[in-house]
């Protein structure tokens, strides 16, 4: 069937409105009880490493999922780029799994890291949106994402949806290690069940995004800020941003600032800093305040507690709606997609068709 912009003005923004819709198609799918709806054969227990492999925005999903691996299953993670991956020739346990992520399959970079895994581990898996492609095909186990098509170069919901199944595989690696009580597992599921509800609260008011876009959208350089798991997101807000608007964005570790970035900080520089009241929300608020004291722009990303704690004296702020502490990135992945398109609109660039870019990278 042929894909419609269903009266929006591009792919891209249908695209974002679909994700409290086909994230819960994915949640049906892999959470339909009170079990995880995966593979028995995907065991994870006695593994000594998980090696995630993808490009571009896939790769961002992997790197958040590396926090939750490690947190919720004891797992140690590996994660690189496939372009990289393929050609370093990396040692590999043989009690290992190598999960390759791909919205379309068909990254040549990628095929060729999982090529080079297949006789090496114990199991390859890939997670892909495209059910038909080469990765899924050669991978011993796929898992689609269940996305639906993806029609916008800068990927949005398939994002969301990767994060999705990558939590999945991380809550039953953390069953079958015994890392999590059967209580945790129960509240973390419980946790990605709520995930829907919160991005319809989180879509419902895009009108301040499109203004602050209105902003953005004469800066130079922006720089994203976030710790832990929100540090990926960060990054992949810059690439959202750079993808679509041409405007200059890197991602930082706020940890990292001191150590180069801040030399960048002035008046014209717009610094995203994405931070739910977590555990390490005192820490971004302490790197944020640097910025300020430069005279930074900070745009504060958070939800009640965190604006009532830490809003005094930045530039604008965004109110997520509370969201359950290991997932936060796959909610704050809204806001860091729509300041990107309203900021591309602002722009007036090809939001769907980006110069340059391609939806599928199929050579090298
Ligand atoms: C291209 C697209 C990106 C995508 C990347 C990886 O660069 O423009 O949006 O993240 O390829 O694609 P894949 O299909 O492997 O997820």
């Amino acid at each position: 069937a042929r894909v419609e912009k269903a009266g929006y003005k591009h792919f891209m923004a249908k695209e974002i409105a679909e994700q409290p819709v086909v994230l819960g198609d994915a949640l049906a799918h892999y959470l339909p009880g009170d079990t995880v709806n995966l593979p028995e054969t995907l065991d994870f227990s006695g593994l000594e490493r998980l090696t995630l492999v993808a490009c571009g925005t896939a790769f961002y999903a992997c790197s958040v999922a590396k926090y939750w691996f490690e947190t919720l299953a004891g797992l140690p993670c590996e994660i690189d780029v496939a372009s990289e991956f393929r050609y370093r020739e990396p040692p590999i346990p043989a009690k290992s799994f190598a999960l390759f992520v791909s919205q379309s399959g068909e990254t040549a970079d990628t095929l060729a890291a999982l090529r080079y895994c297949r006789e090496k581990v114990a199991k390859t898996v890939a997670v892909v949106n495209v059910a038909t492609s080469s990765i899924a095909r050669e991978a011993d186990v796929a898992l689609p994402i269940l996305a639906g098509v993806e029609v916008g170069v800068a990927s949005t919901k398939a994002f969301t949806c990767q994060l999705l199944v990558l939590a999945t595989l991380a809550l039953k690696a953390g069953r079958d290690r015994g890392h999590l009580s059967a209580e945790a597992f129960a509240a973390h599921v419980a946790g990605l069940r709520s995930l829907p509800g919160l991005m319809n609260a989180a879509l419902a008011g895009d009108g301040p995004v499109a203004a602050l876009a209105e902003r953005l959208a004469e800066a130079q350089d922006i720089l994203f800020l976030g710790r832990g798991p929100m540090f990926p997101l960060a990054l992949e807000g810059a690439l959202k941003l750079k993808e679509i608007s041409y405007i200059h964005a890197e991602g930082y570790a706020s940890g990292e600032l001191k150590h180069g970035p801040i030399a960048l900080i002035d008046r014209s520089v717009p610094v995203i800093v994405l931070a739910p009241h977590d555990r390490l929300f005192d820490k971004t608020v302490s790197n944020m305040q640097e910025v300020m004291a430069r005279h930074g722009q900070v745009l504060l990303i958070s939800d009640a507690k965190g604006l009532a704690a830490a809003a005094e004296g930045v530039w604008a702020t965004l109110k997520m709606p509370e969201v359950p502490e290991p997932f936060a990135p796959i909610l704050y992945a809204l806001p860091a997609q729509l300041l990107a398109y309203h900021t591309a609109v602002a722009k007036g660039t090809d939001v769907d068709q980006p110069r340059n870019l391609a939806k599928s990278v199929t050579v090298e």
